[in-house]
């Protein structure tokens, strides 16, 4: 893997699942997932609706209890880590479902990110240059905002702190394409300048392994298959997510 402008280097282990299971009172959902994902890379995991890819990001995070293995994060064990501290240490989400006070304006969903408003300029800026429309339109409800504008400024908002790891949910879902072009961009860029790692799930297929250097299909909870990006990647992807 290469090493990224800004001067930040490729190539360490980053975040590793080691058989991981985990799920909900009794019932277990993602099942014996091992997975190691390195400093710089974007890793897709993609597979149809409820076979636990939610489940396993906020398994990741700390939300969601594991059953059995570990998760590391530059080596070090998540365990009993609470999401937020994970989240301030570098870790940025951008969940999929209702992330935004939809009362609060744009300002205020992104205040509520920082720890003080005089940091709002300095981690605005980057955000800010993906989507434009931010900047232009602060005081405006995120509530009245599209779905596609909405995506846009979850994902803004899970940038603010300057991750080193981002851990996307369905960020393309339900989008026109023009938008998915520009998250493409951003995502992007997020690796390539500032070397930020990148996690995403996704259905969406095309977006996906347009962004992704590696990827997994999750099937019941479980990886079916995974691999990196070769001619014949596509057409192996879309077998397993066949009805
Ligand atoms: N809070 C919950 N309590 C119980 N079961 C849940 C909960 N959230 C999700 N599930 C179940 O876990 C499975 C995986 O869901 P999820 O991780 O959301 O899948 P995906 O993100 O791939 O669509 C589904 O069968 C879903 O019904
Ligand atoms: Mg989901």
């Amino acid at each position: 893997m290469r090493d990224g402008s800004n001067g930040w280097k490729a190539g360490d282990d980053l975040l590793k699942l080691s058989a991981v299971s985990s799920g909900y009172g009794a019932v277990t959902i993602v099942k014996d997932i091992s997975l190691t994902i390195k400093r710089g890379e974007i890793f897709a995991v993609m597979g149809k609706n409820g076979m636990g890819k939610t489940t396993l990001l906020k398994t990741i995070l700390g939300f969601i209890e594991l059953k059995a293995g570990d998760v590391t994060l530059e080596g070090a064990s998540l365990r009993g880590v609470a999401p937020a501290k994970l989240i301030a240490s570098g870790v940025a989400y951008a969940p999929q479902d209702q992330p935004l006070f939809q009362d609060l304006s744009i300002r205020d969903n992104i205040r509520l990110a920082l720890r003080s408003d005089r940091e709002f300029k300095n981690a605005s800026e980057r955000a800010f240059s993906y989507f434009p429309f931010l900047r232009d339109r602060l005081g405006q409800k995120a509530g009245t905002l599209s779905g596609g504008e909405q995506k846009m400024l979850t994902l803004a908002r899970s940038l603010m702190h300057q991750p080193k790891m981002l851990l996307v949910d369905e960020v393309s879902e339900g989008l026109q394409p023009s938008v998915v072009d520009r998250i493409a961009a951003a995502l992007k860029n997020e690796r390539d300048a500032n070397g930020v790692t990148i996690l995403m799930v996704e259905q969406n297929l095309d977006f996906a392994l347009r962004v992704a250097d590696r990827w997994a299909i999750l099937k019941l909870g479980a990886i079916d298959d995974q691999g990196g990006m070769e001619s014949n990647t596509r057409e192996r992807v879309l077998e397993h997510l066949k009805i």
